[in-house]
């Protein structure tokens, strides 16, 4: 494998709560995410996907172990790494257009180029003519592409998101998933996915990690040698498909059937 170009390495985080109380979240979890590889992270609801990806972003520091972006330790928040919300309503300044919004992931371009970035990244999501409309004007698909816009302008080395799906109809999230899917294709970033879905997880990923119950450790790694590129009206009906995600699943249901022991 080449060398990765984000490794967490045995990455824990404890947080305290506003009264004081002390919960491990994440105990540990590693993870190489080699260039151009896309991995979706799968585990039970409060198993710490978001934590997860806040540390492993720069967002947050770790309480244990240690992030490394392209061979050197993350100290914060860089710009070769870019994170995709669920919530794209909180995500995108309503106050701004839609060009303007893509423009704040832009801030760190040459300004001669920045327009031509914005213009290229939004005609990559297929929202060329919708520049001068305000965030409220579009539908969630349609904002959730300008968040996407946003995150890819700057060309990142790795791209999170965290649930990005999540708030959109079953219709939209399928072209969502093939949207993203196509500008992977076509890009040169890795990808670290979080979905609650597991059909999702294995349709656009080369390898899924199944996460435990709080505090999360990586309790299975599946291998999707699934050929690309991919479609729902082809990828979906392989029988292999089928197969990965109901191994998937296994193990998404073991890891909740242990987060309800823990609650006995
Ligand atoms: N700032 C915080 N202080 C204390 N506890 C927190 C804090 N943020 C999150 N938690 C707790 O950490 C646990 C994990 O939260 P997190 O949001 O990372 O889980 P998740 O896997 O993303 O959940 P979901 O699938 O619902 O999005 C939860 O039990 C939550 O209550
Ligand atoms: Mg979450």
């Amino acid at each position: 494998m080449s060398e990765p170009v984000l490794s967490l390495r045995n990455l824990g985080v404890t947080l305290q709560g506003r009264d004081g109380s002390i919960t491990e979240v994440t105990h540990d979890v590693s993870l190489d995410l080699a260039p151009r590889e896309f991995v979706s992270i799968v585990g039970p609801s409060g198993s710490g996907k978001t934590t997860l990806l806040r540390a492993a972003s720069g967002l947050r520091p770790p309480s244990r172990g240690e992030v490394r972006f392209e061979g050197a330790p993350l100290r914060g928040v860089v710009p070769g790494i870019s994170i995709v919300f669920q919530e794209y309503n909180k995500s995108l300044f309503p106050w701004l257009t839609v060009q303007r919004n893509v423009m704040m992931g832009a801030r760190r371009l040459p300004a001669a180029q920045r327009e031509q970035e914005v213009r290229d990244a939004l005609r990559r999501v297929g929202l060329e003519g919708f520049a001068s409309r305000y965030p409220w004007e579009l539908s969630g698909g349609m904002q959730q592409r300008a968040a996407l816009a946003r995150a890819l302008v700057s060309d990142p080395r790795v791209l999170m998101m965290d649930e990005p799906f999540a708030s959109v109809d079953a219709l939209t999230r399928g072209h969502l998933e093939d949207v993203v899917s196509d500008l992977w294709e076509r890009s040169s970033f890795a990808a670290l996915l979080v979905t609650h879905d597991v059909a999702e997880a294995v349709y656009l990923a080369d390898r899924v990690l199944v996460l435990s119950a709080r505090p999360s450790r990586v309790l299975a790694e599946i291998q999707v040698n699934l050929p690309r590129p991919r479609s729902h009206g082809h990828t979906r009906l392989l029988p292999e498909f089928a197969e990965l995600e109901a191994q998937v699943l296994q193990r998404v249901e073991e890891a909740g059937r242990e987060m309800v022991g823990s609650r006995d």
